[in-house]
């Protein structure tokens, strides 16, 4: 499975980028906003940090404008990734730009019928929002299994990109039914890393080593 990371924070990208386990980067209009900076300027900065695509989501609702600022966006680096709303002209945005040879990754994905037309539409990615379909006492994760079903049915290349992950048994639910990729907000992948028994195991060993009373190399 990728790790993407859902945020334009610099600093916490270049903290994750740093551990050699980060695939890709997912930013929104709502998170270019938290993290009070130019759109154009913080994507370069991250597309210069980050090999892996770079999510960054056009803003016009029209297909003509999608194009437009597909264009401008798609110029910032190689590695961007063109973000599309989950509507008609989002789709038809999203077959133009990847007959083009753009990576396109259609958001805002509520239903397995959606997923099905942003496959046909040639995406690279979709993004089914686990999170937002929980918070309305539904069941994001069943939406993943049926993605899988039907994408594996008709061999779909476009990959699932769980997103909307608000927590660590997100992510391992993501995994087990088989989600290509995550996007998780920075503190939930740095969750993931922790479990009280290793913090209690690697204590245990660290105080039995200084008793050896000696030192490697
Ligand atoms: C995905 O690409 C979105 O940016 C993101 O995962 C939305 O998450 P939220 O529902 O926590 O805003």
């Amino acid at each position: 499975m990728k790790f993407f990371v859902d945020t334009a924070d610099i600093d916490e990208i270049k903290d994750i980028n740093d551990t050699g386990l980060l695939d890709g980067v997912t930013t929104n209009p709502s998170l270019i906003l938290k993290s009070g900076r130019d759109i154009m300027e913080v994507t370069k900065e991250i597309c210069d940090i980050v090999d892996g695509p770079v999510s960054a989501e056009v803003t016009a609702v029209d297909y003509d404008g999608m194009m437009r600022e597909a264009q401008v966006l798609a110029k910032i680096a190689d590695n961007i990734c063109i973000k599309l709303p989950l509507t008609m002209d989002g789709l038809k945005a999203c077959k133009a730009l990847t007959s083009e040879g753009h990576k396109t990754n259609v958001t805002l994905c509520f239903s397995a019928n959606q997923a099905l037309l942003a496959a046909k539409a040639g995406a690279t990615f979709i993004s089914p929002f686990i999170g937002r379909i929980d918070d309305m006492s539904a069941d994001g994760m069943e939406l993943i299994g049926e993605i899988r079903t039907i994408y594996d049915n008709y061999d779909f290349g476009t990959e699932i990109l769980a997103a909307s992950i608000r927590t660590v048994n997100h992510v391992k639910e993501a995994a087990l039914i088989g989600a290509d990729v995550a996007t998780v907000p920075p503190s939930t992948l740095k969750a993931l890393v922790k479990h009280p028994l290793t913090d209690k195991g690697l204590d245990a060993f660290l105080a039995d080593w200084a008793k050896t009373g000696q030192k490697i190399g």
